[in-house]
């Protein structure tokens, strides 16, 4: 079947389930409340959504454990629920993307339960060593989230690798078996009517022959010998077969790759998928992961975007994201939360306006900010946890670990969705699984539906906007002024239609003067959050101040 690579024209909707809506009063999320705001999700623009995982699962990393690959959890609704779901976006023109989560599963799946029993064809399903003399662990490779990568288990009698979670143990990809289920999950869910997947950590598939030591790494040590293994593309290539009867869209989520190596999996020519979650452009504030903090730099995001801009045009495409559910709300840590609605615009603009399809996570486009607890006991996420108990324990004291996960946990953005001012931000009838942020007072779609400044309406026109704009699906990429650390001010051009994006990141006024090339006087303002005054050709910033003009076309 051709692929016709649609999602060039579209932008998504990130849902992550538990906390979106819950429309049967239990405190989850779940799809019979999705069903309620399709429409909703329609007016912001977006004809397509990307589900964090929905399946049967333990929970102890929300759904990305997964322990039934083939069924929706009835904690969302069940497989019902979901057809439900599936018909409604499709009825409104929607595009429906599933998260395939195949590096690990959960430990209370019946793979791993028959593999650590032993028992055929399930014993070689995961990674298993035994110990080394002295009890010692195979080698010295960190998990993402809990210590070392290696738990003993004890029926068994070896150890068993996981990247993530304890609960979360790898299956063993080189194991021809386990990527014959891999197929059968991507024909299930493709004969079920979805359009494509979302790629879980899909580089950290293949280890390297040995599993020996890393000692390249101060921290999450062995990510240089299974991040892009020796036999990722080949497996990919499996994977791909898969899809070639249906027209669908693939992601796969990358950690620590620049555009060059991306090349390999998503060059138009030869990829094996259509696009990457890279993590550069979440990069700006901290160094490899966001428990690392550093002070933001407009540079350093500025020379994320423009790499993977230029690097890939002509070859491969960009997925533009500034939001999702492993990050804290960009607005707390990119923008100002004084200048929250200011900011928020600002943002929007700064990546709505490239070359990609765009993707808008739940909350982001009504300025949700971080979610800070008072008690570290609050945190729910398992990597939130470990950090506060084990990391820098003893030399940091409790306070300032705890003000260090607000400003790094990934509970920060998986607070409930704001939908009004009444109880629990109108989320739940019931009582809320997980802390609800208490600015949904101030903060909430109910509200800003009703004023149109607000930065709801905003997304709706940005994205209205961008899909009229041939310049923006098609157009090249220049940033004027890669070295300054107030402005961002970035050009498209396309067969004489040009477009000129201007935010500030500052608070104080910055001289903004138009690039060479663009004489202000002929461009006409389309987006802008203070408002349209002309002013010759340059101009004094507000705060967080962002222009979108359009020039010719
Ligand atoms: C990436 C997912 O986005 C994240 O939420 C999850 O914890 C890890 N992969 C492990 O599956």
């Amino acid at each position: 079947m051709a692929h016709t690579r649609w999602y060039k024209d579209r932008v998504f909707y990130q849902i992550w389930p538990r906390s979106f809506f819950d429309g049967n009063g239990d405190g989850f999320g779940d799809l019979i409340g999705v069903y309620e705001k399709l429409d909703y999700i329609q007016s912001l623009g977006c004809d397509g959504i990307w589900f964090s995982p929905l399946y049967p699962s333990p929970g102890a990393d929300c759904g990305y454990d997964i322990s039934d690959y083939m069924d929706i959890d009835a904690l969302y609704g069940g497989m019902e629920a979901f057809k439900k779901v599936l018909d409604g976006a499709h009825e409104r023109g929607m595009k429906v993307i599933m998260d395939l989560v195949v590096n690990h599963t959960s430990d209370e799946h019946e793979w791993f339960q028959k593999s650590r029993r032993r028992i055929a064809p399930y014993t070689d399903y995961y990674i298993w060593r035994p110990a080394l003399p002295g009890g010692k662990l195979p080698n010295n490779w960190d998990s993402q989230f809990e210590g070392k990568a290696w738990q003993w288990d004890e029926v068994r009698q070896e150890y068993y690798l996981h990247l993530f979670a304890v609960k979360q143990p790898d299956l063993n990809m080189d194991n021809p078996l386990v990527r014959e289920e891999v197929r059968k999950i991507l024909r299930f869910w493709l004969e079920q009517g979805v359009d494509g997947f979302r790629e879980d950590v899909i580089t950290f598939i293949s280890k390297k022959d040995g599993l020996p030591n890393d000692y390249l790494m101060p921290v999450v040590r062995g990510i240089s010998h299974y991040n892009h293994g020796p036999r990722v593309h080949d497996y990919l290539r499996e994977f791909q077969q898969e899809l070639k009867d249906h027209d669908t869209f693939t992601i796969g989520e990358a950690p620590l790759v620049a555009p060059g190596l991306a090349l390999d999996y998503i060059d138009e020519a030869d990829g094996q998928l259509d696009t990457m979650i890279q993590f550069q452009c979440m990069g700006a504030d901290c160094v490899l992961t966001d428990y690392l903090p550093l002070p933001f730099s407009l540079r350093r995001l500025k020379r994320a975007f423009g790499q993977w801009q230029t690097k890939l045009r002509g070859r491969a495409w960009n997925m533009l994201y500034l939001e999702n559910h492993d990050h804290p709300r960009v607005i707390s840590r990119y923008g100002s939360e004084k200048y929250r609605v200011e900011s928020g615009k600002a943002l929007a603009c700064a990546y709505l306006f490239q070359q990609g399809t765009p993707f808008v996570y739940q909350g982001q486009e009504i300025g949700m900010t971080n979610w800070r607890p008072a008690k570290a006991i609050d945190y729910e996420d398992v990597q939130t946890r470990w950090h506060y108990e084990n990391f820098l324990a003893g030399f940091l004291p409790d306070r300032l670990r705890l003000k260090w996960c607000h400003r790094s946990s990934r509970d920060s953005a998986r607070t409930p969705m704001q939908w009004s001012a009444e109880e629990n931000a109108g989320f739940t009838t019931g009582t809320p699984w997980f802390h609800v942020n208490e600015n949904y007072r101030s903060i909430n779609v109910a509200d800003q539906e009703n004023d149109p400044n607000s930065l709801l309406n905003f997304y709706r026109e940005a994205i209205r906007l961008r899909k009229g704009l041939r310049v923006v699906r098609e157009g090249s990429y220049v940033d004027h002024k890669p070295f300054s650390g107030s402005l961002y001010v970035y050009s498209r051009e396309w067969q004489g239609e040009k477009l000129l994006v201007i935010c500030s990141f500052v608070e104080r006024p910055v001289k903004f003067e138009a690039p060479q090339g663009f004489e202000m006087i002929y461009g006409r303002l389309i987006l802008s959050n203070y408002g349209s005054q002309l002013d010759g050709n340059g101009f004094i910033t507000k705060p967080y101040e962002c222009r979108v003009y359009h020039f010719g076309g």
